[in-house]
């Protein structure tokens, strides 16, 4: 374990071979304890645990965010249909990441932890090279064992990611800004930036384990060393959302939030992603227009995603072919 700030911080990965074997997605029953696959219906108790649990919590918004691109990494668990625990793994290319894992403060002690980390690993981990846990949200030894005992082993510390901070990032002056991939040392200022802008901010805790995932999607822009915006894309076997998007208040209307947007789309396609798809509040016209202007089409919306009466509108681009993209956006691509 290292410590970044108060915060442990160790990653690590497991023996490979040992959890290869991939399993049916059926409910899989040891003693009393049922391990199934996760349903959306499943993600509110999950909140309540991560609640309970957790001093910076996953909030519901944020799970359901991530469920279309990560379900199939999602292990619930059960005794008698009352929910016991889960563990969510995020899974890129090479990577199966352990995001969150929690059991339920009745069901502790019986042995139901280890059960459910073992069935994620088993069915939902497995087809990755990589398995990982990156558990800076989590402060207890006894969790850091049981892993250590399941085969999990450190591999990054701070130093390696500092490290790695000063390589391949490069960077890309487009008038005063210059772009270039998201940093580890970027993490607490685009938290910052986050808490500035939302009400409903990712925090430093939320945005390290998906930065871990991610980063080569992750654009952030700076004037003279300060962090002015960014886009910040998950992405999973070509299809990539954008999860946030911002530019700092004293910046705004400057044509950054484009620019920005222009740099992300371009690291996306040169990457090969596919599609772009997010999420925008109706009433927030500013960033449609933005997304509009750089080829985005609106595909959808979905009624009350943030709350009664708060709908969304869903976005998409499609990368395969510029035909989408509006002429302004074509030549910036
Ligand atoms: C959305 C957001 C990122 C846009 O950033 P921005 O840097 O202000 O974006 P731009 O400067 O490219 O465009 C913003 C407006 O400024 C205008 N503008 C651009 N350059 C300008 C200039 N030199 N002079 C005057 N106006 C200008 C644009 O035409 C646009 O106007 P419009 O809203 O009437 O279309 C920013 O408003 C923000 O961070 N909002 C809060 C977070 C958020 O809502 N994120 C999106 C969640 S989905």
């Amino acid at each position: 374990m290292t410590v970044i700030g108060n915060v442990e911080s160790a990653t690590v990965e497991a023996d490979p071979d040992r959890y290869r074997k991939m399993a049916p997605d059926e409910p899989e029953r040891t003693g009393e304890l049922v391990c199934r696959p996760a349903e959306v219906g499943d993600l509110e108790k999950i909140v309540a645990i991560e609640s309970a649990v957790f001093s910076e919590p996953y909030q519901f918004l944020m799970l359901y965010q991530l469920w279309p691109m990560y379900k199939a990494g999602w292990t619930v668990a059960e005794v008698d249909g009352e929910f016991v625990g889960y563990a969510l793994f995020l899974q890129s290319a090479d990577t199966a990441l352990l995001l969150t894992y929690a059991v339920a403060d009745s069901f502790r002690k019986f042995g139901h932890g280890k059960r459910i980390l073992q069935n994620a690993m088993r069915h939902r981990g497995t087809a990755r090279r990589r398995l990982v846990y990156a558990p800076p949200r989590c402060k207890d030894p006894a969790t850091a064992r049981m892993l250590e005992r399941l085969g999990f082993r450190g591999i990054d510390d701070r130093r390696n990611f500092l490290h790695s901070d000063s390589a391949d990032y490069e960077e890309i002056r487009d008038g005063n800004l210059t772009c270039r991939r998201a940093r580890y040392s970027d993490l607490a200022r685009i938290a910052d930036l986050e808490a500035a802008v939302f009400e409903d901010p990712y925090r430093f805790l939320m945005l390290y384990p998906l930065w871990f995932l991610h980063r080569r999607l992750w654009t952030v822009a700076e004037i003279d060393g300060r962090l002015v915006g960014y886009a910040l894309l998950l992405e999973e076997r070509g299809e990539a959302l954008i999860f946030t998007f911002a530019v700092a208040e004293r910046c705004r209307r400057l044509g950054y939030g484009e620019i920005v947007l222009r740099h992300a789309i371009a690291r996306s396609r040169s990457a090969g992603t596919e599609s772009i798809t997010l999420t925008v509040k109706p009433a927030n016209t500013t960033a449609s227009r933005r997304f509009e202007r750089v080829g985005f089409v609106k595909t959808g919306a979905e009624e009350d995603y943030f709350g009664p009466g708060e709908d969304r509108h869903l976005y998409s681009i499609d990368l395969t072919s510029n035909i989408s993209a509006p002429p302004a956006a074509r030549a910036a691509l």
